[in-house]
């Protein structure tokens, strides 16, 4: 029996999403997005590969904080994590503080069929290596200046002001997510995020652990918001 799929995706919550020009360059970039994952997922696409093409397309948008676009940490560097679950296989594959690639879902993907499953910082650079990916900076100039604006107040933050849109430098957070359902009734899930800025150097993102990215045969969860609270009720995972 053919299902109907169904597709969820986001580009992070936080009051960004409130600003008025804001709020519709957002929606476009999203509705862009959706249209193009949901015309993959009824074209046949499976949720694995619908989920890691939306997170993809995500992740190259510099509105939102994952991939191109991702804040800085607290030393200037970008380090992003992502990661995967298969539903169905009841499979999570996760990188953590990965530098200078496109596209670190590709990362998580790629450690689906491997017997390590997480990598993190040496170990993940040592992946990209083996999967010879392209080097990328994903830096941009707003989430440079921002930086330099914190670097003016000595970091009095705790977290960078991740913006979606420029004129909204108050906003927060900013992880991107992909929920899909397939044809087949195949469910899974994605999340990628460059952090919540500022932090501190070996600072593990909730969007690589089961906290933050899950999934089961019949549902998908992905979060945004502060790691530190999600990770705390292991929000996913909860379903
Ligand atoms: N939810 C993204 C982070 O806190 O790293």
């Amino acid at each position: 029996m053919t299902v109907q799929p169904k597709l969820i995706i986001h580009g992070g919550a936080g009051s960004s999403l409130q600003g008025k020009g804001g709020l519709m360059a957002v929606r476009e970039s999203l509705h862009k997005i959706v249209a193009v994952v949901y015309a993959f997922l009824e074209n046949g696409g499976s949720a694995v590969e619908a989920v890691i093409l939306g997170a993809q397309l995500l992740e190259d948008d510099p509105r939102f904080n994952a991939g191109t676009g991702s804040v800085l940490q607290s030393d200037g560097q970008i380090r992003m994590s992502a990661s995967l679950m298969d539903g169905t296989a009841q499979k999570f594959s996760g990188v953590i503080n990965v530098a200078r690639i496109q596209h670190p879902i590709q990362v998580a993907q790629a450690l689906q069929t491997e017997t390590d499953r997480v990598l993190s910082d040496f170990g993940a650079a040592e992946m990209v290596r083996e999967l010879q990916m392209p080097i990328h900076n994903p830096l941009t100039d707003l989430r440079l200046s921002e930086w330099m604006e914190e670097r003016k107040g000595n970091f009095s933050s705790s977290m960078a002001g991740v913006v979606a849109e420029e004129e909204m430098a108050s906003a927060r957070r900013g992880t991107i997510g992909v929920v899909a359902l397939d044809q087949n009734g195949k469910v899974a899930a994605a999340t990628s995020t460059g952090g919540k800025g500022l932090e501190r150097i070996g600072r593990v993102s909730d969007s690589a652990m089961p906290a933050g990215n899950y999934a089961t045969s019949v549902a998908g969860v992905s979060c945004t918001g502060i790691g530190e609270d999600i990770i705390d009720e292991c929000l996913a995972a909860k379903l």
